[in-house]
């Protein structure tokens, strides 16, 4: 007799998968991720929901569907915090009445293979992959094309409206130097960094003093934001866990 009852999963399955492909022990020191909020991990879970943020929106979102499981890529708090009050309260309220999980894997999913960074470089068709950086994030590699081609890719599946500086430089070489860091990749520091390196850097969150020092150093950015260079690789994720767990449920909550 066939058995089509449905194996349990249970939180601690789900955190063993997550963990399994983006390991802890890649994150940059001091970033907070891993189990948010909860405590059971031998809860049953039967809908696991993934957002790029922890909103309140996302939040309410996921208790309105019935999530036991709220995957976020950015954790619940950055900064350490003194009281319980206010929107945090407000979101805590929500999680624990809830009895939802809030689990995030940040760096760890920027970094790891096939990870955020890794789906950009992959996006790009770049060759000869290195890291941007040695602690793992971000991608730098060859791209064979036009500077057309690189924004076309930009505009059909991260960012609709990007926004280019210096496109001028590069716009009649054919291969370029292209690097790509997901998320916050734009800070002055690394504007200067990248610009002994790349032809072309894509990634997000460009401040007017950064577009500046670009445009004095010579360096093309093509800034995507923070969400659609993120977004872009969690959609990756969630084909694998959906790969992975094929008779639960998942759903995406902000993207
Ligand atoms: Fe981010």
């Amino acid at each position: 007799m066939i058995n089509h009852e449905k194996m349990e999963l249970t939180v601690e399955k789900i955190i063993h998968t997550i963990e399994d492909f983006a390991p802890k022990n890649l994150a940059i020191e001091g970033d907070n991720i891993g189990l948010q909020v909860g405590n059971d991990l031998n809860k049953s879970v039967e809908r696991i929901g993934i957002a790029l943020d922890p909103s309140l929106k996302v939040i309410k979102g996921a208790h309105n569907k019935n999530v036991d499981f709220l995957f976020t890529h950015h954790p619940i708090l950055k900064d350490p915090i003194r009281s319980f009050n206010g929107l945090i309260y407000e979101k805590l309220k929500i999680l624990i009445e809830g009895d939802i999980i809030l689990y995030s894997a940040h760096t760890n999913l920027d970094i790891c293979k096939n990870g955020l960074n890794d789906a950009l470089a992959k996006l790009y068709d770049l060759k000869d992959v290195e890291y941007l950086y040695s602690n793992g994030l971000g991608r730098i590699g060859v791209f064979n094309g036009t500077f057309e081609d690189i924004l076309h890719l930009t505009k059909k599946y991260l960012n609709e409206n990007p926004k280019v500086v210096n496109s001028e430089i590069v716009e009649d070489k054919r291969v370029f130097k292209v690097a790509v860091l997901s998320g916050y990749g734009l800070s002055q520091r690394d504007i200067a960094q990248v610009s002994k390196l790349a032809d072309v850097y894509i990634s997000g969150d460009l401040t007017h003093h950064s577009e500046i020092l670009a445009e004095d150093l010579n360096l093309c950015v093509i800034d995507a934001g923070h969400y659609g260079t993120e977004v872009y690789g969690l959609k990756e994720f969630l084909k694998y866990l959906n790969e992975v767990f094929d008779d639960i449920d998942i759903i995406s909550l902000d993207f």
